[in-house]
């Protein structure tokens, strides 16, 4: 099969696993908005996420529990609009598995998808019966495992997982359970290198890591944290590539100079 990567394709749920089989990183970024999400896709990156992370990287939330369903959508299309050869995956925010009524979360779900989302990305087990409704209805699924950004109150903060030898096996089994029930890839967030460089060799699909070392079969980060314009505590593991903040800045103070002279 020819390789997306190099012919310029368009990027699907089953060219990952092609990468991963050819040993080809799989690079991934947020994108929340038009502009950015049209420089991601142009630069030819190969996942565009629409993150949850939106809540506290745009809206000015402490952390991502407050993001509504409605939030995301509108996010989604605009991001939409930009896409053309990335894949686009949308995060399912905590809101959107409190429905209980039967049925009800798939149907949010399935506005995702409408709104031109190419997969679901739904943290951690907690909803694994609402993952397998999804991949039986025929949408595909990106797993999350290690520190999910929904659990952040239950878990005290944003810690490393999967530290003890009990924890690290748990963790492996929870991937190979994500496998079973039919995700594509999975994420693996704020886990030790050697952690998630066993997760990668147990599962055959692949794994994409923030803070989870270099072994994982590809890399996510925020764009705003490797751009220099997250406002606030930028994480540990993220590399800053460059520093637009301040550059946004002094281009303003230079306009602020223009126009008052
Ligand atoms: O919400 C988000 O942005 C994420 C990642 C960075 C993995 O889940």
């Amino acid at each position: 099969m020819a390789n997306p990567k190099e012919k310029n394709q368009k990027i699907s749920v089953s060219s990952l696993k092609q990468f991963k089989q050819n040993h080809k990183k799989i690079t991934a970024l947020t994108a929340y908005d038009f502009p950015t999400a049209k420089i991601l896709d142009e630069a030819g990156l190969d996942i565009i996420l629409v993150g949850d992370s939106l809540g506290n990287v745009i809206l000015g939330y402490e952390n991502t529990l407050p993001v509504t369903m409605a939030d995301m959508l509108h996010h989604l299309k605009a991001v939409r609009r930009a896409v053309k050869k990335s894949l686009l995956v949308v995060d399912l925010p905590l809101l959107g598995t409190r429905d209980q009524r039967p049925g009800t979360r798939v149907k949010n779900i399935l506005k995702l998808i409408d709104a031109g989302a190419e997969a679901v990305k739904i943290e951690g087990l907690e909803h694994l019966d609402l993952i397998k409704e999804c991949i039986k209805a025929g949408i595909p699924v990106m797993g999350h495992i290690g520190f999910t950004p929904q659990d952040i109150e239950k878990l005290g903060g944003a810690k490393m997982q999967g530290k003890t030898k009990e924890a690290a096996e748990k963790l492996i089994k929870d991937a190979k359970q994500l496998e079973a029930a039919g995700v594509f890839a999975i994420v693996i967030e704020l886990v030790p290198e050697d952690v998630a460089t066993q997760i990668t060799a147990a599962v055959e699909i692949p794994t994409i890591g923030i803070g989870a070392g270099r072994h994982t079969d590809g890399q996510v980060l925020v764009l705003h944290d490797i751009l220099g314009l997250t406002q606030g505590k930028t994480p540990k593991f993220v590399k800053q590539y460059a520093n637009l903040g301040d550059l946004t800045k002094q281009a303003v103070q230079s306009y602020i100079r223009d126009v008052t002279a």
